[in-house]
Formats: C-alpha cells, structure tokens, sequence
C-alpha cells in the first residue's frame, strides 16, 4: 500500500504574504505572466506547496526551496523537487482549481482540467488512440466531453508522473474507457510499464476532472482535501 494526499485550493490574491514566499526565479516566472489569473494559479501551486511540504519536513513555508530546473533547457520550468529529502510531489492547475499531489518518495503525476470544453473530433483524434477514441463515438456531447476529459486527465497524470510531460506521445498509451477504473493498459513509452504505474481518478468538484499517477505496483491510498491557507 503507498498513500498519497491530494490538496485541492482556489487562487490565492497576489499579496505581499503570498509572494514573500517565491524565491527570486520563482518572482522573475510569476512576473512573466501577462494575465494576472496565471500569476495567481502559479503563486498557489508554490505557497500549497511550500506549506505543505514545510509542514511534513518541520520548516516555514519560506525555508522550503524547490528546484524546478527543466531537463531539456535548464530553465526553472520544470518539475519541482525537493533538494535533500524524500518527498515526491505534483502540481496541477486549470481553472479555479489548484491541486497538489504528494507522495513519499515514489513518482507522481497530478492532471486537472476543466471539462466544460466541447470535445471536438480534432482534440480526440490528437489526444486518444483509435481504441479510446471507438468508446466515444455515439456518446452526447455532454457525456463524451466528461469521457473525453476523464482519459486525458489520466494520460496527463502518468506523462507528468514520469517528468517529461507531454514528451511522450499521447497516442502511445492506451487506457482502461472512462466507465472502468482507471488503469494503464498499453504503453509504447518505456517510461510508462503498466505493471509498474496506478491510477486514481480524483474529485475537484463540478465541472472538473482530474486523475492521479503513481509509478508503482503497489496499490495506492488517496486522501483528498481543500486547502485554506493559514490567516
Ligand atoms: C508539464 C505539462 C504537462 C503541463 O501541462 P498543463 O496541463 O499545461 O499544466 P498543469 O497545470 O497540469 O501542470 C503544470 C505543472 O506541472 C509541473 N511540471 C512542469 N514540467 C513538468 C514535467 N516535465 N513533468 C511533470 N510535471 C511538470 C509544474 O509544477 C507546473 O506548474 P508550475 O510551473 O506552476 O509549478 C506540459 O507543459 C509539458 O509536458 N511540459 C514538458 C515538455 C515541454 O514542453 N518542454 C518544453 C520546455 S523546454
């Protein structure tokens, strides 16, 4: 058994408390931001971090440093990771909602998206295999877009489970439909073994779906929650 906690937050305002907590690559990506909702989606996936992390290892939000160095560019936009500690974490954000995954020392990957977009034939034929895709065809449109955004959500976890992202072919890992629990079926990626690699499907509320990857065989313990950042 391997537990893993999800938080769930809503964007935090762009306060002084809030961005004292950035250090200055993380100042110079929040202030590259043109739109001040990215700003405040970026700014909450660190301080939920920070704050979470800090808890479990004994420090302030302020003392935790991460090392988002990007593996293809060296850029800070990379996975971030804890230098020095076992920890393993993932963040996610679309809309209203930031979430936060974490684990002890296993690979994790969190997706959420908000699943009001119509899933149109371009968006399933770039995202689904023709297996996945057949377990669409005749849905409603309301019915096809949770079903759609339920497979991407589990394809996004497991890419970013592994850290390269969307590197990996979406095409090239083939899932259990949306109506079974969420499993790795097929995977051309070596990174990706389905004996090695669970899933999860998570609960951020009403017009979101969001999933949970874990590199591992064992079977996985999820605790979901919200978030309130201390006053
Ligand atoms: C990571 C990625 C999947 C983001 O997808 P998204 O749906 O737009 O965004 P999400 O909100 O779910 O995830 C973003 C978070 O994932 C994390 N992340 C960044 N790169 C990651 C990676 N390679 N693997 C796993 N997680 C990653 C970060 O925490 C990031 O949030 P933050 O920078 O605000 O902390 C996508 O950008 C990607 O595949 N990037 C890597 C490949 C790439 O394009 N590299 C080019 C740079 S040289």
């Amino acid at each position: 058994m391997i537990e893993c906690a999800v938080w769930w937050a809503t964007p935090l305002p762009n306060e002084a408390s809030h961005l004292s907590l950035l250090d200055p690559l993380e100042q110079g990506r929040h202030g590259n931001y043109r739109q001040e909702i990215d700003q405040r989606r970026f700014l909450t996936g660190r301080v939920l971090a920070k704050t979470v992390v800090g808890e479990l290892l004994g420090l302030a939000p302020g003392e935790v440093e991460f090392d988002a160095t990007c593996a293809d560019c060296g850029k800070p936009h990379g996975p971030p990771r804890v230098t020095g500690a076992s920890v393993t974490f993932s963040i996610s954000h679309s809309g209203d909602r930031i979430g936060l995954a974490m684990a002890d020392g296993v690979p994790v990957g969190l997706d959420v998206e908000t699943a009001t977009r119509r899933a149109d034939d371009s968006l399933i034929s770039y995202a689904l295999s023709e297996a996945e895709a057949a377990a669409l065809a005749g849905l409603e449109p309301a019915a096809k877009s949770t079903a759609f955004f339920t497979y991407w959500t589990r394809k996004e976890a497991l890419m970013k489970a592994t850290g390269r992202g969307l590197k990996i072919p979406l095409q090239g890992i083939t899932l259990s439909p949306p109506g079974e629990p969420a499993r790795l079926l097929e995977s051309t990626d070596p990174a990706l073994d389905p004996a090695n690699a669970r899933l999860t499907d998570l609960d951020p509320g009403d017009g979101y779906r969001a999933a949970v990857a874990l590199l591992t065989d064992a079977e996985p313990k999820v605790t979901e929650r919200w978030w309130t950042p201390p006053s």
